[in-house]
């Protein structure tokens, strides 16, 4: 039997820890922190898509709007960053917040050695969210236990990249105007890539059915292929991209994360393992969209930018209408 949307979306993982101190759930992701895909419910993903197509088209007609004056988000990122942090403090302008912009950890008391609680509870002081990027996987939950303010997850070493997924959801629905039914196919670092594993979860909920395609030793990690296996979804392996690419309707092309090896022998053996040519995409689908979360650095070939299927300018562009969205949500004001 093919699922139904119905079957298929089940509602799971509501849970009390999502929630700041004190808060109350009244509403999708009304004064939650934003941990992990897990967390998600389609009603929170479909409200998520719709608000974000809202701010969308008041950028293009107004370009800024007063809905969160008053409110000051902090961006806290102990690893580097450009689309991440760039979007979310775009997306806190344009909505008349306010930012505190800490991506310089050498210059702030963490070089001093302040602990992460310490550092979250002093910016919390200042702020009424906290946007958190962080090497270790779990930071973002840990930073949760002592915020009273949401804490979202702006990527926690190679656990998970919530936000991305968000926006990886809102440019798949803009490229394709569906996501049941479609193959998406995961090419690259599948072991280290945190946006790949929150991807996959989010896909989770829909009617899809997936590919991995990496070297054998970046593959997708056990845990999280048994889990989806859990959930019915069906998942292809291969380190080969041409089995799966004729049949790809999506295909998300990931960097080989360098600094995630502790041998860069093993770095330097696999960095090059795929490259996407425009020759490459004469044997995909006229209408497969080929996105990336970006930065690249050599997996797609720039020569592929001019095909309009290169969709990943698009999606860093998304970026900021779901960050936009997601901040109007979680400060309760959409
Ligand atoms: C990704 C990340 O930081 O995980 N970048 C991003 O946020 N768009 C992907 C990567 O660094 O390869």
């Amino acid at each position: 039997m093919i699922p139904t949307l119905a079957t298929k979306r089940n509602e799971h993982n509501n849970r009390a820890a999502y929630l700041p101190f004190g808060a109350k759930r009244d509403g999708p992701l009304r004064h939650q922190h934003i941990l992990s895909v897990k967390q998600f419910t389609p009603r929170d993903l479909d409200a998520v898509i719709a608000v974000a197509d809202e701010m969308r088209i008041i950028v293009e007609r107004i370009g800024a709007f007063d809905l969160l004056h008053g409110k000051v988000l902090a961006v806290l990122f102990y690893e580097p960053s450009t689309r991440t942090s760039a979007s979310f403090i775009a997306a806190m302008q344009r909505l008349g917040g306010g930012f505190i912009p800490i991506n310089e950890v050498r210059y702030s008391s963490v070089a001093k050695g302040e602990s992460l609680p310490d550092t979250i509870r002093t910016l919390e002081g200042y702020a009424d969210v906290i946007a958190l990027r962080h090497p270790e996987t779990g930071a973002a939950a840990l930073a949760a236990q002592y915020a009273r303010k949401p804490i979202i997850n702006a990527g926690d070493g190679i656990g998970e990249h919530p936000t991305q997924a968000l926006l990886d959801l809102f440019t798949l629905i803009k490229e394709r105007g569906a996501l049941d039914g479609a193959t998406v196919t995961m090419l690259g670092d599948l072991k280290y890539g945190r946006t790949v594993h929150s991807l996959a979860r989010a896909l989770a909920l829909y009617n899809v059915k997936l590919n991995y395609v990496s070297p054998d030793i970046l593959r997708m990690p056990r845990e999280l292929v048994a889990e989806l296996n859990a959930r019915g979804i069906q998942q292809t392996e291969t380190s080969a991209l041409q089995d799966v690419l004729g049949a790809t309707d999506v295909l998300y092309v990931t960097r080989v994360q360098k600094e995630r090896f502790a041998n860069l022998e093993e770095y330097e053996a696999v960095k090059d393992a795929y490259v996407i040519t425009p020759e490459t995409l004469t044997h995909a689908k006229a209408d497969m969209a080929l996105m990336h979360p970006l930065p690249r650095v050599g997996e797609i070939s720039p020569a592929v930018d001019c095909d309009p299927r290169a969709a990943y300018f698009r999606q860093v562009e998304y970026g900021m209408y779901v960050r936009m969205a997601l901040l109007a949500m979680v400060l309760g004001k959409a």
